[in-house]
This record gives C-alpha cells, structure tokens and sequence, in this order.
C-alpha cells in the first residue's frame, strides 16, 4: 500500500510513545521506508534502539551530532520525506511548530520541511482543551498541517477524555486513502487554463461576428480538470452554460479581451488548453451609433485579431500548450501543420463535416496529435468522456516528457 513512500516519523514524548512503535512497525509492514526522529522526551519512554530495530533505519535525536558529513541530518531528512508524521505530537511540539521555534532536532525539521506534515495529537483533556493549544492548532491548520484527531477514552493520567492518540492502524489507513486520493488526481498543484466557446466581434451597438461554438468542449474539460485535482482557469466567450462547481471563470466578449485575459493567467499556468473558437477577423471600424441601412450591398471591412495560440506558442518556457483545430479537409496535414506553426505540444482536430463532430453536438469524434509526430484517433464520444480522454492523453505526455 504505502511501497516507495518516504515517511518521516516525528516522536515526542508522551506515554502514546509506544503507539509510535506499533505505528512504525505497521509503516514499514505496508512497505514504506521510514526514518525516525525522537525528542529528548519521547526517549524517556522508549529507547531509539526499539525504533531501530522496527524501522532498520538510523533514529535521529541530537541535531548536533551528524552521522553523515556530506550532509546536514535534518535538512536531509526533511527533503527525504513524502510525509512527515508527528507521532504522539505533545502539546509542546504543537507551540513550537505554531510559532516557529527551532530549537531541537524536530522542529529545526519540521521548519525545513517542504512535504505534507501530519500531527498526531496526544495529551491530557485539559491540556487539548487549553485556549493556547487550541490556538496553536488552529494557526497550523491556517498554515496547512493536517491533524490526526485524537479519540475520547481513558487517558494514562487516569481521566476520560479526548486526548488519546488515534490508533496506529487507523493512522495509516488514513495515509493510504490520502495516496490513494492522490494517485487519481495526477493534476494537483498544477495550474490550468482552458479557453472555452466563441468570441463576439462588435460591429455597432446591436450587431456583431460571432461563430456556432457552444462551449460544451472548454467547460466539460474545466470540469475533468478540476476533478483531477488541477487549480483551474476557465476563460469563457459568451455560452449558455453554468459554471463548473470548483472552477474559477472569467468571462470575456471578444477576441481582444480573450488575448489579454489568457496572456495574463500564462506565466503562472503548466498547461493552457485553447478550445475557444477564437474570431480571425473583427470589423475595422466599430459604429458607435447602430448602422442604418442603405441601398446596395454593404462592404464591411475585416482586420486580423492577434492569434493567442501562436503568442503563446512564441513565448513559452514551461507551459505544455493544447490547441484545436476544426477542419473540413486534410485532416492529418493541416493539424500536423498548426502544431508546428504555433508550437504547440498537442493539437485535438476534428472533422466538423462528419456526423457527430460538429459545433453545438453534446459528441465529438477527434484526431489527437502529438508533437513528436504521432496521432490518436478517438471514436464517437460524448464531449466529457472526450474530456477524458483528453487528459489521460495530457497526463501520460507529460510523464513520458519528465521520465526523459
Ligand atoms: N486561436 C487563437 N487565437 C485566434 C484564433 C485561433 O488562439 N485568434 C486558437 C484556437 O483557440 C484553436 C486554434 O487556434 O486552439 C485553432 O487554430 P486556428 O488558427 O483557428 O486555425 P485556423 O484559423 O482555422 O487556421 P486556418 O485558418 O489556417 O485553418
């Protein structure tokens, strides 16, 4: 369950110390690595050769004698770890943390620490229900540590009461499930910003170029996204679509608004998918006035709006970039052809003369195309099944790029 994970096991002292050793031998049962670090305290009830010998790993105490001189121990060990755990986390360990106080092996430690902390809390009713303890907490909740609440029962100071640390096996049930949860969400912590329906290009007060995108596309891959743990940005021309729960959107009219809006999202995204149907042209000249009509015909000049795709093709660093293409011909060249001309890493073509492809449909059928020159092509689908796919196609790029 937990096979290739680095667990940090932080143990202050506390008659729960025991629980600790049931803990590591429970940890490493179910295949994680774990390295120990006990407080002065926590050695008063068990010694560091019991942690040792359940973890078979070195158990760290002073941070001033250093095993290794290549390396600082407890920079180390903080950049080692996928988790730290603090394992019966005493009340004094939960100060020290909230207020930035380093002044032991563990909490020089946890200050270093850049993975997720869990803490474990174990002490007497009293002391959790303690304003300053209570506190304490709260501001490492606001600071993102994860508490392990601890149960109600006999405590060892022979009251009743909330205090007990929670059991072993529950603690790394918890683990699991949250790696578990993690395994599905392979977009956490990544940003991503998808372009969503047409744009209107004003031509006086009551008139304009628009197109027949409805939207559907963007929006059930803003949903996918969010699902898959991304920090999402939905830009959005005009659409009759409700938001995505969870997805943050920013409505824009027309072409010119859709450049600056993603242009000011870019520098922070990793992944810009671009399924607007973006107008290629707006009238040169927009009336102020509605326009009367005249004999004859009416000529309407057009000028070219900027190409967001291609700006961004031009001035990416990080970002995998995903582009559209709607083609009623020569699918392979022209798809293979905008991929290179606006540098993009994957562009997702369709045919909008098959059945079933076309703007509006709740279903797509698409050809996906890679810049390493290979293509996918997808049946019939539904637009979020599509959106599935789309990302699975996304996620499984950017492994391959990084295992490189
Ligand atoms: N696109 C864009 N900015 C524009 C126009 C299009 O970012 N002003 C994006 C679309 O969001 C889509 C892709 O470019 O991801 C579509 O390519 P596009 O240039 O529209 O193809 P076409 O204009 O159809 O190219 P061509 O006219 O050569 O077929």
């Amino acid at each position: 369950m937990l096979k290739g994970k680095n667990i940090l096991l932080c143990v202050t002292g506390g008659i729960a110390v025991y629980k600790a050793a049931a803990l590591t031998s429970k940890l490493t049962q179910a295949g994680a690595s774990v390295k120990i670090i006990m407080s002065n305290g926590a050695q008063k009830f068990v010694t560091p050769l019991t942690f040792q010998a359940l973890s078979r790993n070195d158990v760290y105490t002073d941070t001033f004698d250093e095993k290794h001189p290549e390396s600082i121990a407890h920079i180390d060990l903080a950049d080692w770890a996928d988790l730290v755990l603090v394992a019966p986390a005493t009340a004094n360990i939960i100060g020290k943390l909230a207020n930035g106080i380093a002044d032991d092996m563990i909490s020089t430690t946890l200050l270093a620490a850049t993975a997720p902390v869990w803490i474990a809390p174990a002490m007497n009713v009293h002391m959790y229900d303690h304003p300053a303890v209570k506190r304490n907490i709260e501001r490492l909740q606001s600071y993102g540590y994860q508490f392990v609440e601890p149960n109600e029962g006999y405590l060892a100071c022979g009251y009743v009461g909330k205090g007990r640390m929670e059991e072993p096996e529950n603690i790394v049930k918890l683990i699991s499930s949250y790696w578990e949860k993690e395994k599905n969400q392979p977009l956490k912590g990544k940003k991503i910003v998808i372009t969503a329906g047409p744009t209107r290009e004003i031509l006086d007060p009551v008139r304009f170029f628009s197109n027949r995108s409805s939207g559907k596309m963007g929006y059930a891959l803003a949903e996918e996204a969010h699902q898959l743990g991304a920090d999402v940005t939905l830009i959005s021309g005009p659409v009759s679509l409700n938001p995505p729960i969870g997805v943050n959107v920013k409505y824009i009219e027309n072409a010119e608004e859709m450049y600056d809006a993603v242009l000011e999202e870019f520098p922070s995204a990793d992944i810009v998918i671009k399924s607007a149907a973006v107008a290629d042209y707006r009238p040169k000249q927009v009336s102020n006035e509605k326009m009367k009509k005249q004999d004859g015909d009416l000529i309407i000049q057009m000028e070219r709006t900027k190409d967001i795709l291609k700006t961004l093709g031009e001035r990416k660093d990080h970002q995998f970039l995903v582009g559209f293409a709607a083609e009623t011909s020569n699918l392979d060249e022209y798809a293979m052809s905008k991929l290179k001309r606006k540098n993009a890493d994957m562009i997702i073509a369709n045919n909008v003369n098959e059945k079933g492809a076309g703007f509006e449909e709740d279903t797509n059928i698409v050809t996906i195309y890679k810049k390493d020159g290979s293509n996918k092509r997808l049946g019939l689908m539904s637009k979020k099944e599509l959106a599935k796919e789309i990302f699975r196609e996304i996620v499984k790029t950017l492994q391959e790029e990084r295992s490189k």
